[in-house]
Parts: structure tokens; sequence; C-alpha cells
């Protein structure tokens, strides 16, 4: 009740001192990739966010005049921005959250699985440094392809010997963002009330909305069901040729991304029932990272929740995502451990 009442606080000096700063913890975000497409609204998102203290920016590019930038907006959390590579231990000290947008993204005819060779060196080099520096931390993973990058992390993770299972999450926050909005046209219900659990993984038909347990229920026909899924899974690449060249999706992921960050700051904090999806550790299906609805508490990943009633349609979609992401896991595994 103390923190929904800061957050609509006037003043962001209460939330700095006096009795309120008690009941607020000090939280530190990183974001590595913080001058990128995601990065910068994603930045500017976080920087709105009154659960963060400290803010610190990332990359190897174009940090300070992001940071500068942002750091000019007056509200809580202080700004500070790491240029180079020198510097991001000193990003990483003492976070709480570490959110991961750096890599490239793709271009028209490109998959996920494209960007491999040189996000899985990224991610890679990354996470050398989160072990060694905020070993603690929860990690967000966003760079693609999620399916291996998350996978890589874990290696890297348990090479260093902090690998903590409940501490690394991809992000598919995007996807159930985009299952949500869809199934609101579809359906003719207020977006705002929708919920969509999507599950499996982030890439192509490793995406599986299930509209079945979607709420507020419609009646809507196999046909829609069908048409919505396949929009769920190919939303990115919707995106990528809309933007013809000039990148994918960056101010809806920048959304997704503050989402899933915020959810996890609100379980650091003690917050109940905070429940998204991510693609995490999971032995919810046989394969051994898996994407579905995760309870969020102050070690991070509190309890990974099942799939529930599947439809047929759904069911078979299950199966069909296996091989794919099995192979997206696998590959990940090999890169980080050769
Ligand atoms: P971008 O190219 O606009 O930005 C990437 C940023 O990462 C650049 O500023 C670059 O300087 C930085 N960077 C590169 N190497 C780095 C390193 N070693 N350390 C720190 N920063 C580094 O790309 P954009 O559009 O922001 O996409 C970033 C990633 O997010 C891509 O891999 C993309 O595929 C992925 N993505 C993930 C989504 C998801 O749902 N999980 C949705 C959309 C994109």
């Amino acid at each position: 009740r103390f923190i929904k009442s800061l957050t609509t606080s006037p003043s962001s000096h209460i939330v700095r001192r006096g009795y309120a700063s008690e009941a607020v913890p000090e939280r530190k975000v990183t974001v590595l990739g913080a001058a990128g497409g995601i990065g910068q609204p994603l930045s500017l998102l976080m920087k709105l966010n009154p659960l963060v203290s400290n803010l610190a920016l990332y990359d190897i590019a174009n940090t300070p005049g992001v940071a500068a930038d942002v750091s000019h907006i007056n509200t809580r959390s202080e700004v500070v921005g790491y240029a180079s590579d020198a510097e991001l231990g000193k990003a990483l000290e003492g976070a709480d959250v570490v959110i991961i947008p750096a890599g490239v993204p793709r271009k028209p005819g490109m998959t996920r699985d494209d960007l491999f060779n040189i996000n899985a060196g990224i991610v890679k080099g990354l996470c050398e440094a989160i072990a060694k520096h905020c070993p603690n931390a929860l990690v967000n993973m966003i760079s693609n392809p999620v399916n291996s990058t998350v996978p890589i992390a874990a290696e890297v993770f348990k090479k260093a010997g902090t690998y903590d299972p409940k501490r690394l999450f991809g992000v598919t926050t995007l996807d159930v963002v985009r299952a949500k909005t869809f199934y609101a046209g579809k359906a003719m219900v207020p977006v705002a009330e929708v919920n969509v659990p999507v599950v499996g993984g982030h890439a192509g038909i490793t995406i599986l909305p299930l509209f079945s347990q979607a709420t507020p229920k419609a009646n809507l026909s196999d046909e829609v069901i069908t048409a919505l899924t396949k929009r769920t899974q190919d939303g990115g690449t919707e995106v990528v040729e809309a933007k013809a060249g000039k990148g994918s999706a960056t101010l809806s992921m920048a959304y997704a991304g503050a989402i899933f960050a915020d959810a996890c700051l609100k379980g650091l904090n003690g917050v109940p029932d905070v429940i998204e999806c991510s693609f995490v550790q999971s032995t919810v299906t046989e394969l051994p990272f898996f994407a579905s609805r995760v309870r969020l508490g102050k070690n991070g990943v509190e309890e990974v929740l099942g799939l529930g009633p599947l439809s047929d349609f759904e069911k078979e979609g299950l199966e069909k995502l296996k091989p794919e992401l099995k192979s997206s896991i696998e590959k990940g595994i090999k890169f980080a451990t050769q």
C-alpha cells in the first residue's frame, strides 16, 4: 500500500528522504545496451519507475548523450552512464536487476537464429561480467535469440559458480503484450482487462499463446484462434518488415521490458502475487528451459506455474514447438561450453 501511495505522490523528494525511503528500498537497475533502439526508450521508462533509486546505463557507443538526456528527468533515480568496457564493472556493481538489450536486431528475411553468431558472443561477455560484479542480480535477457541466449547465460554462470536458476529470465513479455492486443481486437473486449498466457519459447512457432485461457472469455471461432496464434508468432516479423531494414521492435519491446523489470522489482520488494510469463529453467516439460507463467518474489522465481488445461490446437502446437526449442537450447549450451 505504501508503494502504491508513493507512485502517485506528486513529490519525488518524498521518495528520497524521511520515513518513506525506509518503505521503498533502494534498487539499482543496470541496462546493458542502453543507447540502442530498445535501450533508449527502455532507459526512459526505467527512469519513470519510482521503484528504481539508481539507474546505470551502459553501452559501447553513445552512452554519455543518452545518460545526460535521461538524467535531466525529475524522477527519483540517479542516472549514471558508463561508456566503455573498462567501466562495465562499475555499471554492474550492486545491481539488483540487469536488463540486457545489447546486440544486433533482425533485418527483413532474417530469423532470430540468424543473429546467433554475433549476439551469442556479446551475451557471453556481458554475463561473465555479471558473474563477477553482481552475481546476485536478477538478469532480464532481451537479446535474441532468447531461446539460445538464456541457456548461454546459464552456462556462463555455471562455469563461474554463480548460477541460480531463480535469477535468470528470458524476456518474452512482448509476446504476451502482442497476444493481449490482438485478442482484444477480435474479442471486442477492453484491452486493459485482457490476460493471455504465452508459453514455449521466443521465436516463430516456439511462441505458443494459450488463447483457450484468455480472459475475459470470448467465443472465437477456430479460424480466428488460428489467425491470432499466427499473428502473435509472427508479430516480430510484422515489425521487421514494416521497418524495412531499420531494425526490429524497439518501442513495444521497451514497454514490455519495462513491465517485466517492474514485476521483478515488485517481487524483490515483497509485493505478493506478482505473476508474469518468462523463459526460465523449468520442469514444466521435458525441456530444460521453457516459458510459462512464473510467480516472482524476493529471490526471483518463487514458483514456475504449470500450463493449465490446453485445447487440442494448443496441445498440437506444444508438440510441434518442442524439437525447434530443444535444438535452440542445445545450440546455446554448445556455444557456451566449447
Ligand atoms: P540496436 O542495434 O538498436 O541496439 C543494440 C545496442 O547494443 C547498440 O546501442 C549497441 O552499441 C549495443 N551493444 C552492442 N554490443 C554491446 C556490448 N558488448 N555491450 C553493450 N552494448 C552493446 O538493437 P535493438 O533494436 O535495440 O535490439 C537489441 C536486441 O534485442 C536484439 O538482439 C534484438 O533481436 C532483441 N530483441 C528482443 C526482443 C524480445 O522480445 N526479447 C524484441 C525485439 C528485439
